[in-house]
């Protein structure tokens, strides 16, 4: 048998774990056709809090740092809220984030062709879309200091945080774009704003000049976040990368989600910079969150999970045509008509999360029969 690699299974909270049950199962089909993938599996966010005390031990970040690549399912609940900041589950997968160095965030918005009416604009709008968000992940105002609330003389109060940006972390996204955009429709959209921000002039300054330098064979266009917001529910096709900061592409990234007719069809990848040995640190994570509200209940969708262990096979074990296949299959349930209530339409047929999974696995059979 193959061994393809290891990875660090980390389910975390709400719909996380049910969701994460149905990559087991596409795993356990590899498995079966020979393409054995070792899996360790972890605690993080509240259910980590629960058991220790906090979003992250340092074991499980050892354990992230040694094996290197991590699928996450998603964190948070309502019982987590009155947390003080640092213990609030959603740390656990910041801290994550900076301590792996995984700055470049793919959040690709693809419109199925089956899906194109659940989306909330007109079909001819977003049908065949196929956009690709990058997001710098590991600076800007999530991370930047000095932070905090303090207590003023007066005993009024003043909160702040900082959103601060180098040249050197702006050129490494930018050339992770301009990489991505020569393997598809070679054009970028650089996002942020250089009318009223310092770090948006630097930004639109630096990419400019990589793009200079080194990618003269991309089209390379520059927009006011603001304006990309509009821009994004007006005419999306317009775009094929848009790259943005961490804050910009928080907000832009939950806009093109919806575009694609649900939140829970987005995955992402988050990658670092290449080691030596050329391997890049990643964490794959579907875009929505722990939906609290449907946890244990068999309804969510897990096809934005299943399409995030996709972009693990193509990025960090090297298995494009198993990639191809998963997504094939993700295409032919919808076409099929199977629908978790969050993409149901009149004359879909509904099924829960496992029901979706056992339609995944019945195109899986069929694509090798
Ligand atoms: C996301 C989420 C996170 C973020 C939260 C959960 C911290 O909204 O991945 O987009 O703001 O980055
Ligand atoms: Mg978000």
């Amino acid at each position: 048998m193959a061994q393809a690699g290891t990875i660090l299974f980390l389910p975390g909270d709400g719909i996380g774990p049910e969701i994460m049950e149905q990559v087991k199962r596409v795993i356990g089909w590899l498995a079966a056709r020979g393409i054995e993938i070792a899996v360790e599996e972890d605690l993080v966010g509240g259910a980590a809090y629960d058991r220790h005390g906090t979003p992250l031990t340092e074991e499980t970040l050892d354990k992230a740092r040694r094996i290197g690549t991590v699928m996450f399912g998603a964190v948070g609940g309502p019982q987590y809220d009155d947390l003080p900041f640092e213990k609030k589950p959603e740390r656990g997968l910041l801290r994550l984030r900076k301590e792996l160095g995984l700055f470049a965030n793919l959040r690709p918005a693809i419109v199925f062709p089956a899906l194109a009416d659940a989306s909330s604009l007109k079909r001819e709008l977003v049908e065949g879309l196929d956009i690709l968000i990058l997001r710098e992940l590991t600076g800007g105002v999530y991370f930047g200091e000095p932070r905090g609330i303090e207590e003023l003389p007066d005993g009024e109060k003043r909160a702040v945080d900082t959103q601060v940006y180098t040249s050197p972390e702006i050129r490494r996204i930018a050339r992770v774009a301009f990489e991505l955009a020569r393997q598809r429709r070679g054009r970028v959209t650089s996002v942020e704003k250089a009318n009223v921000m310092y770090t948006g002039v630097l930004w639109r300054e630096v990419v400019q000049e990589v793009h200079d330098a080194e990618f003269p064979d991309v089209a390379l266009g520059h927009m006011y976040a603001d304006n990309c917001a509009m821009q994004l529910v007006r005419q999306p096709k317009q775009f094929d990368v848009i790259v943005t900061d961490n804050l910009f592409g928080d907000l832009l990234s939950d806009a093109a989600a919806m575009l694609t007719g649900s939140l829970g069809m987005l995955p992402s990848a988050s990658l670092g910079a290449p080691a030596a040995d050329g391997r890049r640190k990643a964490l794959y994570e579907p875009v929505h969150g722990s939906a609290p509200d449907i946890a244990g209940q068999d309804k969510a969708n897990p096809l934005a999970c299943i399409l995030s262990f996709a972009m693990l096979l193509r990025y960090s074990l090297d298995l494009g045509a198993e990639a191809d296949r998963l997504e094939r299959a993700v295409a032919a349930v919808l076409e099929k008509g199977y629908r978790t209530p969050d993409i149901a339409q009149p004359g879909t047929t509904l099924v829960g999360t496992s029901g979706m999974g056992d339609r995944l696995l019945a195109e899986l059979d069929a694509s090798v029969a």
